[in-house]
């Protein structure tokens, strides 16, 4: 499956994928903005693969420039819950260069549109560690609002680090 943008589109993530995805999140700066920061290996993501995209938990794509079809990270949406219409979003990119261009903030409004139009969410979420401000920064241009923030929610290398809640709703519905 493709999805279209302006200067992006995402294609389903197949096993072809495999080594660019270790590469990508195996990169210091990807890596430390994740609260799991476990090595990615061959294994665990074939496993996460037939456990979680092949059944349908996961929906995953690759993040791809339309101007030469180059391949820059992933996107994605997990824990999806029918009942409860709602799901959990991540993103990476993986290319240095293509960081900070706007390709992250359209990555996610394109996987919103779909949660929504598709796959019938009411409710997208994300968590972000609070010293990721280029993450913020980008999540509220693409539509996502803070929710609220866990104090000392995780400690990574002897330190307490808040994580911020942050969620967009089907048709812009606004909180509180
Ligand atoms: C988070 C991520 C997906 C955002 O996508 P992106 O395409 O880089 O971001 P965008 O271009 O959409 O928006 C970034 C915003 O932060 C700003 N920014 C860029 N670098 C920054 C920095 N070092 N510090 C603060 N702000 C920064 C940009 O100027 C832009 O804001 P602006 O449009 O108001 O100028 C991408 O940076 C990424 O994958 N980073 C590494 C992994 C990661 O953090 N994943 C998310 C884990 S929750």
């Amino acid at each position: 499956m493709t999805i279209e943008g302006k200067k992006i589109y995402l294609s389903s993530i197949t096993y072809d994928d495999t080594d660019s995805i270790i590469e990508w999140r195996n990169k210091e700066f990807v890596r430390e903005q994740f609260i799991y920061r476990e090595l990615f290996t061959r294994d665990t993501h074939i496993n996460w693969m037939k456990k979680m995209v092949e059944t349908g938990k996961v929906i995953q794509f690759i993040i791809c420039l339309k101007e030469n079809n180059k391949k820059i990270g992933s996107v994605y949406l997990r824990d999806i819950d029918a009942e409860n219409r709602k799901c959990e979003f991540g993103i990476f990119i993986g290319e240095e260069d293509c960081i900070g261009c706007g390709y992250g903030r359209e990555a996610a409004e394109l996987i919103c549109s779909y949660a929504f139009e598709k796959l019938g969410m009411y409710k997208v979420f994300l968590r972000v560690l609070s010293d990721n401000i280029r993450a913020q920064k980008s999540y509220k241009k693409s539509g996502f609002e803070v929710e609220g923030k866990s104090v000392a929610d995780i400690w990574i290398d002897g330190r307490p680090i808040d994580v911020i809640f942050m969620a967009k709703f089907k048709e812009n519905k606004k909180q509180g």
